[in-house]
């Protein structure tokens, strides 16, 4: 037996909604196996900005690396302006946490209601960098707001950033069907792009069961609707995996149904896991978003912590809750359920 030490941080707008559920389909998915949750709650967002003007503190960086693992809703609301809590919370805590692993599964449930007449067979994953790139940082303005401002954002990749980040993506796709695609533009973006080539072509050289492909990223974005099937493992830089990772979960049955985690592979720091969406402010308050992508994260969670006993059952009971719906689908028409009535049934089929 032993106690799991997490740090939740429900966010802003359906972040607070889908948290709960999250936790609720923990707590039934250790029931009985004498593994524990130690939880700290962080009030971080956009009602502690406008309180106290604290995006993320030392103090609560310090608190949250006390723990083994941090479960995350979403960040970013409409009263705080763009980019505050974004860079100031979320991006803080992956980049102090080097958390260079952005793992973001894309999978179709068959028969759940999806954008694409004839889906195949998606099951691929997307390893984003996610320290890296255009999301440093790196850049600035001048002449503000004149006709002759300049603005830059500056992309950094590191031949060690890369290297990390492009092995994992081998070492996934060797446990998986042994096919890698590199997603970038090096026919525009050189500097970068031959770089991300080079250190695929030569981290590939160790792997030699696993089949390298290449697509620019503009020609991504087709395949994604037009032979999803075709991927297994994606790996690609921070904007292009962000851009990529809201279509294949629009694919796949909706964006609800996204999880992802941001994994520091080496372990120096706790891990965090969050569904893909953001905090929706547009549906935000109804009770209507759709808490699937969370417990999904859960499951990933749980897979890092050791627990993957307890994950296998969460994802059977996402499972079981996807046949639910395609039953349902196929009977005239989606189920309409709320946020919470979600989360009872795939918690209460854990019970079972
Ligand atoms: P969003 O992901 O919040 O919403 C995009 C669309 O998807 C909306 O129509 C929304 O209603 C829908 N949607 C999202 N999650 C859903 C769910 N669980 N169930 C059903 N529908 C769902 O993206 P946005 O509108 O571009 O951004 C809103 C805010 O969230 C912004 O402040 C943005 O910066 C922030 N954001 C945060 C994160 C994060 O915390 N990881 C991720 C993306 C966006
Ligand atoms: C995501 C989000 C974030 C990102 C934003 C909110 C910083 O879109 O997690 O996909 O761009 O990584
Ligand atoms: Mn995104």
């Amino acid at each position: 037996p032993h106690t799991i030490r997490l740090a939740v941080i429900p966010g802003d707008g359906i972040g607070k909604e889908v948290v709960p559920e999250g936790l609720k389909v923990l707590d039934a998915a250790l029931a009985g196996t004498g593994a524990s949750i130690e939880r700290t709650d962080f009030d971080l967002g956009a009602e502690r900005w406008h309180a106290t003007g604290d995006t993320l503190t030392d103090e609560d960086l310090a608190a949250i690396k006390e723990h083994d693992a941090i479960l995350l809703g979403a960040v970013g609301d409409p009263s705080v302006p763009s980019g505050v809590l974004e860079r100031g919370l979320l991006l803080r805590l992956r980049f102090e946490l080097d958390h260079y692993v952005n793992l973001r599964p894309a999978k179709h449930y068959p028969g759940v209601p999806t954008p694409l007449t004839e889906p195949g067979d998606i099951d691929f994953v997307v390893v984003r960098e996610g320290t890296e790139g255009l999301y440093c940082g790196n850049g600035g303005a001048v002449r503000v707001g004149t006709p002759h401002e300049i603005a830059t954002e500056v992309s950094v990749n590191t031949a060690y950033g890369v290297e990390r980040v492009v092995r994992y993506a081998f070492e996934q796709a060797n446990a998986r069907r042994q096919r890698l695609t590199l997603v970038h533009k090096h026919n525009v973006l050189v500097h970068a792009g031959h770089l991300w080539r080079r250190t695929v072509e030569a981290v590939g050289a160790e792997y030699p069961g696993v089949s390298v492909d290449y697509c620019h990223v503009d020609a991504a974005t087709i395949y994604m609707v037009t032979d999803p099937a075709r991927f297994d493992v994606i790996v690609t830089d921070n904007l292009f995996g962000d851009i990529l990772t809201d279509e294949a979960g629009a694919i796949t049955g909706g964006i609800g149904l996204a999880a992802s985690g941001n994994i520091n592979p080496d372990r120096a720091f706790p891990s965090m896991f969050e569904p893909v969406h953001g905090s929706a402010p547009d549906i935000a308050g109804q009770g209507i978003a759709d808490p699937t992508a969370t417990i999904l994260a859960v499951a990933l969670l749980l897979e890092h912590i050791g627990e993957p006993d307890a994950a296998a059952r969460v994802s059977a009971a996402v499972d079981a809750d996807m046949a639910t719906r395609a039953r349902a689908n196929q009977e005239g028409g989606p189920l309409t359920r709320s946020t919470s009535e979600i989360g009872d049934a795939i918690a209460q089929a854990l019970r079972a």
